[in-house]
């Protein structure tokens, strides 16, 4: 398995000569694991196909900004929230400047001021374009906006010329991108996740579930391990592939999910209750089929557990964060579930007519905390998960008052672990 097993990167190829690694990257890239969709600029396509880029990534190559085709495929607010992160290589001069001075002319550059992912540059130009003062102007000003700047390497140079500017090659390229999914935020801690939605069986066919996907519970189980923590998912009926590096068990039930919440909150630091897990059940499960008989027919229900506030009011309990799903009034139900549930953050998202919510593959989220309210804006389920686990990072640090990069042995197991004082 790679290291950027379902990580989505969107490739800029820029014209230089240096275009002609970009196939290499793309099957490089793929090789670990991620999915790619390659943007190119008019000056690319002269130096490498469209055709090359789609075979290799297995989707059609984007050029065109506002072409009806292509805008009606994925358009390029599409494309800059579908990616995890952009990486141009090559990125050229041109490219450099333009995203200095935030122009948006032309399909790239407007992907590149689009995206709320990080931003990649793979530099490859003449040496004497590389040392020009305007080119490293532009560099400054892009790297104090956050962009990451990969190389360039130094040597011999497609125009003869020997210095810097080479594309660093495709192997690095991909080990530098893996290295930006490791934010290590989370290292040492354990962390366990619930995820999806339960079943609660009427009879061995019929139950009651709801329409939760488990894509967020998921997105934040994979962006914890990507944190460094050790991380147990806990997970209702899904159809998702389990994340990389994470310890997944399936349940079914929310009594199910409860028990096994509870066999493994001992070591937790932090809980993480994402499951749209049933309220009420079956009081009691039929062992055969029920068959059809009067017009009308009454279930009895029974409460479930209620996980999260189980976890909360534990009396060695772990940081924990619990999420709101609302059709209306979402900041005041968030806030009265925060302080009813004792928890140390609520995840607030509207579900229901109009919203994004549980089957969509984005979603937007307010976090309410005793600190105050943050929103987190539209963004693919996967870059919203890691914004969110880097908001807990910061409150968990905060409210232990210790930095994480301070400690050396920071499972919840150290009796003396500080960062744990804020439990009574
Ligand atoms: O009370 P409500 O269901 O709206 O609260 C949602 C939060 O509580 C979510 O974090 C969900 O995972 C958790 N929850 C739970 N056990 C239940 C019901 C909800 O852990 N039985």
């Amino acid at each position: 398995m790679g290291t950027l097993v379902n990580k989505r990167i969107l490739l800029g190829v820029t014209g230089g000569i240096a275009a002609y690694k970009s196939a290499d990257l793309v099957r490089r890239l793929r090789d670990a694991g991620a999915e790619v969709r390659v943007v190119m600029t008019r000056a690319a396509a002269e130096f490498i196909t469209p055709l090359t880029l789609q075979t290799l990534s297995g989707h059609p190559v984007h050029q065109h900004l506002l072409d009806a085709r292509s805008e009606a495929a994925m358009d390029h607010i599409e494309l800059a929230r579908w990616a995890d992160v952009v990486l141009v290589a090559p990125a050229s001069a041109n490219l450099i400047a333009k995203l200095a001075h935030g122009r948006a002319d032309d399909l790239l550059s407007t992907v590149c001021l689009a995206t709320a992912a990080p931003l990649a540059l793979a530099p490859a130009m003449n040496r004497q374009m590389w040392d020009n003062a305007a080119t490293q102007t532009n560099l400054a000003t892009l790297k104090q906006h956050g962009a990451h700047v990969f190389g360039p390497a130094a040597g011999a140079q497609a125009c003869g010329e020997v210095g810097r500017g080479r594309m660093l090659e495709p192997a690095e390229l991909v080990a530098l991108t893996t290295e930006l999914f490791a934010t290590g935020v989370l290292h040492g801690l354990n962390v366990v996740v619930t995820a999806g939605p339960t079943w609660e069986a009427i009879d061995p066919v019929r139950g009651i579930s709801n329409r939760s996907s488990g894509k967020m519970g998921y997105a934040v189980a994979q962006a914890a391990a990507e944190a460094g923590a050790r991380v147990t998912l806990i997970s209702g009926p899904t159809a998702l592939t389990p994340p990389e590096r994470v310890q997944t068990l399936r349940v079914t039930s929310a009594q199910d999910m409860y028990d096994a919440v509870h066999a493994h909150i001992n070591d937790a630091d932090i809980f993480i209750g994402v499951a749209a897990v049933a309220d009420y059940r079956p009081a009691r499960v039929a062992t055969d089929k029920i068959k059809k008989h009067a017009d009308r027919m009454t279930l009895d229900l029974v409460k479930t557990p209620d996980i999260l506030a189980s976890v909360a009011a534990l009396k060695d309990a772990p940081f924990t964060v619990g999420f709101a799903a609302e059709t209306a009034d979402l900041e005041a139900q968030a806030r009265a579930k925060l302080s009813a549930k004792g928890v140390d953050l609520i995840a607030a998202n509207r579900v229901g007519a109009g919203a994004l919510g549980f089957e969509s593959d984005t979603n937007t989220l307010l976090l309410i905390d005793a600190s105050g309210v943050t929103a987190l804006p539209e963004l693919h389920k996967s870059q919203l998960a890691r914004r969110l686990i880097q908001y807990i990072a910061n409150l968990y640090n905060k409210t232990n008052k210790v930095g994480l990069q301070n400690l050396h042995v920071k499972t919840k197991n150290t009796a003396q672990d500080p960062r744990r004082a804020h439990r009574p």
